[in-house]
């Protein structure tokens, strides 16, 4: 890692400070200069995959790969890179969550979607090519020095964004638009379209570290709860946050007539399943001692978050 952070620091700062080795990162990844087998960039594709990725996100996907890596005792240049392609995935789902074939969103992040700000043929493509990207960084042998952990990282995250993760999730999202939902339903979307990726982040922390199989039972128990619950906090922000607070259109899913377990159960019962969800995320944990410090603290973060 490019920065030692003291253990003392919050779960706040640190993820500030990741935040800023992932801008820097990818940065560089998407400077002018074409990378290996390319040939040419054309300038306004790459503005454009810049400004949907490089926008002030929380890059709290990152974060957990970095320091689920690092409760496993791994720290290495690689790790960030990892992190960065993972960032790359999540960014280019926000670019197309936010179409108007989707969503249909002007504000992300702070700033206007990247079809506002550019046009709708070229959010795809941006979309597109930063998905791309993603697999060009996790094959690089920088990523990791053994091929058989690249091919597990390249395998998990096509796997969690594609049909049976956060692209299948999305699909069952749009689906379920303006029509009544079964609880089961709109577990089953949330996990896919959200918790997929987070749980990938845990977990590919623990492939980077070449964990054992009981280290990563823990660890992908831990994904599955903080990514179900990171998705309760997004839905229930929708209905309580402002949309300058969350950088985004707050009210969208009641506008949209989306279903979601906010609308179902009320505010205070997914308030507490989220806390329960939090709860046992750090039941989980225990296993690793206080080594698991900070994704214990990350977890509460994310059911406190206010953005
Ligand atoms: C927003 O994700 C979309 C969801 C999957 C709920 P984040 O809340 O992580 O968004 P950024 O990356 O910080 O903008
Ligand atoms: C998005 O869910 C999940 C993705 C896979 C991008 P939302 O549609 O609720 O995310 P926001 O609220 O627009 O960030
Ligand atoms: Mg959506
Ligand atoms: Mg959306
Ligand atoms: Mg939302």
């Amino acid at each position: 890692m490019s920065r030692t952070v003291p253990p003392a620091q919050t779960v706040e700062t640190r993820l500030k400070a990741c935040a800023e080795d992932v801008a820097e990162k990818l940065n560089k990844f998407l400077t002018d200069e074409p990378r290996g087998a390319e040939q040419y960039r054309p300038q306004k594709l790459l503005d454009a995959m810049r400004h949907g990725v490089l926008n002030g996100g929380k890059r709290i996907r990152p974060f957990l790969m970095i320091e689920t890596a690092r409760m496993l005792g791994y720290e290495h240049p690689g790790v960030l890179r990892a992190a960065c392609a993972l960032e790359c995935v999540h960014s280019y789902s926000l670019i197309h969550d936010d179409l108007p074939a989707m969503d249909d969103d002007e504000l992300r992040r702070g700033k206007p979607t990247v079809h506002v700000a550019f046009d709708e043929a070229t959010a795809i493509l941006a979309g597109d090519s930063l998905l791309t990207l993603a697999f060009d960084i996790m094959a690089d042998e920088k990523t990791h020095y053994r091929a058989e952990v690249r091919t597990e990282l390249i395998r998990g995250l096509a796997q969690n964004a594609g049909i049976g993760g956060m692209a299948g999730g999305q699909c069952l999202d749009i689906e379920g638009e303006g029509r009544n939902r079964t609880e089961g339903e709109i577990r089953q979307m949330e996990q896919m379209k959200t918790g997929a990726l987070l749980r990938f982040a845990c977990e590919a922390g623990a492939m980077l570290a070449e964990a054992n199989a009981k280290e990563r039972a823990a660890v992908a128990r831990f994904g599955t709860c903080i990514g179900l619950a990171f998705q309760l906090a997004d839905d229930l922000l929708d209905v309580t946050a402002t949309s300058e607070q969350l950088g985004k259109t707050a009210g969208k899913d009641a506008k949209a007539e989306k279903a979601t377990l906010v609308s179902l159960h009320g505010i205070d019962a997914t308030r507490d399943e989220l806390n329960q969800l939090i709860a046992e995320a750090e039941s989980v944990l225990t296993v690793f001692g206080s080594k698991a410090d900070i994704l214990s603290a990350t977890a509460r973060f994310i059911a406190t978050r206010k953005s």
